[in-house]
């Protein structure tokens, strides 16, 4: 068996003298969608930091494709909930996307259509979102990290959107870790949703739960949701969640 593309093993977290993620053990498989929820707090940001190389552990190790990780990589794309600051605003939606290209030594080409003279500000918030998710696939990333990316954008904006990223990461076979408070999201765009919870107590994983989610693709908005899998999976987390704990 080839090794998987992320591996954590038993990875901790303290910041500022405090546990932030305790011992959290997981695999993504290569071509794999994985989304994690949790409370606010529970330490999701900072379990993805440590997946792209930001946070070193203070135990445990990150692994890619077998390699400990140790720092930030080209190969890791990370896509931030707040794209007003992601994004270069004195560069236009192409300048934006070929900053990718141009750190990769790539030549840009990258038609945005319409768009691609414009400047962030003259853009819908969904409109930057997009220019944001097409640079960091533009880099053609191995792994795909992307930090409640719809968090901050209305119902429609959303649901088009994480229709254009299941579109696109199937398409190009991309391995990715999404975090979001929406467990709709999670388990709509889930290969498998990992569940964390806050302050698990002296021994025991910030993981709480591991959950496949057997519903075929491509999903829609409509039928997905009303599958008995979808359905099932929402109540046992939605429990989840509302106990606060595992
Ligand atoms: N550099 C740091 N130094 C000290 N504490 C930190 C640092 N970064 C994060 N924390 C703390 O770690 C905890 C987890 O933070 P993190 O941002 O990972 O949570 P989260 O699950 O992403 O929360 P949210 O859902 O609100 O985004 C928080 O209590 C936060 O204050
Ligand atoms: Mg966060």
């Amino acid at each position: 068996m080839a090794a998987p593309l992320l591996a954590f093993d038993r990875v901790a977290i303290t910041l500022g003298g405090r546990e932030i993620l305790s011992p959290t053990s997981f695999e993504v498989g290569r071509g794999e969608f994985v989304c994690i929820v949790g409370p606010s707090g529970c330490g999701k940001t900072t379990l993805l930091r440590a997946a792209s190389g930001l946070v070193a552990p203070s135990g445990g190790t990150v692994r890619r494709n077998g390699i400990a990780v140790t720092q930030p990589s080209r190969e890791v794309a990370f896509v931030f909930q707040d794209y007003g600051r992601a994004l270069l605003p004195w560069r236009t939606v192409q300048g934006n996307v070929a900053l990718a290209l141009e750190a990769a030594g790539v030549p840009a080409k990258v038609g945005l259509t319409a768009h691609a003279q414009k400047f962030p500000a003259q853009l819908s918030g969904g409109m930057q979102q997009r220019v944001q998710i097409a640079r960091c696939l533009a880099q053609a990333p191995q792994l795909l990290l992307m930090d409640e990316p719809f968090g901050a954008l209305d119902a429609l904006t959303r649901h088009g959107l994480q229709d254009e990223v299941a579109r696109l990461v199937a398409e190009q076979g991309l391995t990715v870790l999404f975090v979001t408070h929406d467990l709709e999201e999670a388990i709509y765009l889930g290969d498998r949703v990992i569940a964390l919870q806050a302050d698990p107590g002296p021994g025991r994983p910030s993981l709480a739960r591991m959950l496949d989610v057997p519903i075929p693709r491509p999903r829609d908005q409509l039928t997905t949701k009303e599958h008995p899998a979808f359905l099932a999976l929402r109540r046992e987390l939605f429990g989840f969640i509302e106990q606060g704990h595992g």
